[in-house]
C-alpha cells in the first residue's frame, strides 16, 4: 500500500535552491516540470476523486488506494508550488505558461469523456513512472554537488510516482479498460504534458541566457537538446511494453534505489542532504 510522505525538504527563499544541479539545463528541465506538474496534479485528483465516488464503492482495495494516490499527489503539489514561487519571485516569467496549462487541462476536463480523461491520466502516470527509472538509474552524475532542496524535490517526488505506477491504470480499468482507448490517452498526454513541459523549460532557460555569451548560448542550446534525446533514448525503448495489451504497470520491481529513497523521505526533519549523496548508506 502507498504512503503519503511529508518530508523536511527545506524549500526557503534562496536563489540558489532554483539551479540546483551543476547542469544548469538538467536543472530546469525538471523546473518545467515544476511549474506545469501541480496543474497536472489538480487533474489528476479532480479525475481519481470521480472514480472513487462512480467506480470505486464495491472495491475497498481501490478506493484506498485512491485515498492515498490522491494524499501523495497533494502533497507534490504543495511542495512544487512553494518552488514555483521562488521562481516566480526570482523573475522567472512563468506566468503565461501556468495560465496556459490551466485552460488546457480544464477544456479538456469540461469536453472529454471519462474514460479519454482517465486514460490520459494513466498515460501520464506511465510516462512519470520510466522518468522516476531514468532518474534513478542513469543520472547521478547530475546530482553530484547538487543543491538538497531541489534534488530531493524530485528524488521524493518521481519516487512515489514509481510507488503509485499503478494506481491510475487500476482506476482506466474500472471506468473503460478499453485498450485503443488506453493507448490514445497515453500518446496524447505523452505529446501534451511534453510540450507543456518543453514550453515552461524554455522560459526559464530564456532569463538564464540574457547574460550568456554567445559561444555560452550555442552550448547551452546543444546541451539542452542533448539531454532530451538522452531522456527519450533511455525511456522510449522500456516503455514498448505498455503497448501490449495485457501491460501491467504492477509487475515493474521496484529498484532498490527507489525503494531506499522511498525509506529516505519518510523523515519529516529538516533533510540537509541530498539522498544521492547518503545513498547507499541511506539504505541500511
Ligand atoms: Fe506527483
Ligand atoms: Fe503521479
Amino acid at each position: 500500500m502507498l504512503t503519503a510522505r511529508k518530508p523536511g525538504i527545506q524549500i526557503n527563499q534562496a536563489i540558489s535552491q532554483i539551479v540546483w544541479s551543476k547542469d544548469v539545463e538538467f536543472a530546469h528541465i525538471f523546473n518545467g516540470v515544476s511549474v506545469v506538474v501541480p496543474y497536472v496534479e489538480h487533474l489528476l485528483n479532480s479525475v481519481m476523486n470521480e472514480v472513487r465516488t462512480n467506480y470505486a464503492a464495491d472495491n475497498p482495495l481501490l478506493k484506498e488506494e485512491l485515498d492515498l494516490f490522491i494524499r501523495q499527489e497533494t502533497n507534490h503539489s504543495i511542495y512544487h508550488n512553494r518552488f514555483n514561487k521562488l521562481m516566480l519571485d526570482a523573475g522567472y516569467d512563468i506566468k503565461p505558461v501556468m495560465t496556459k496549462i490551466t485552460a488546457e487541462l480544464k477544456a479538456l476536463r469540461d469536453k472529454r469523456s471519462l474514460a479519454f480523461i482517465s486514460a490520459y491520466c494513466a498515460g501520464f502516470e506511465n510516462t512519470a513512472t520510466f522518468t522516476a527509472q531514468y532518474v534513478f538509474e542513469a543520472c547521478d552524475e547530475f546530482f553530484i554537488g547538487a543543491d538538497p532542496t531541489g534534488a530531493n524535490l524530485w528524488l521524493w517526488h518521481i519516487a512515489e510516482e514509481f510507488e503509485h505506477r499503478m494506481t491510475c491504470h487500476e482506476a482506466f480499468k474500472a471506468v473503460s479498460g478499453n485498450y485503443l482507448m488506453r493507448i490514445w490517452g497515453f500518446a496524447y498526454s505523452f505529446w501534451h504534458i511534453n510540450w507543456s513541459f518543453w514550453r515552461a523549460t524554455a522560459v526559464l532557460l530564456k532569463k538564464e541566457r540574457e547574460s550568456m555569451t554567445p559561444a555560452q548560448l550555442k552550448a547551452s542550446r546543444r546541451n539542452h537538446m542533448r539531454l532530451m534525446r538522452r531522456q527519450f533514448v533511455y525511456a522510449i525503448p522500456r516503455m514498448l511494453p505498455l503497448l501490449r495489451p495485457g501491460f501491467n504497470p504492477a509487475k515493474l520491481t521496484v529498484p532498490p534505489k527507489i525503494a531506499a529513497a522511498l525509506e529516505f523521505f519518510k523523515k519529516t526533519d529538516p533533510i540537509n542532504e541530498a539522498f544521492t549523496s547518503v545513498y547507499p548508506m541511506a539504505a541500511e
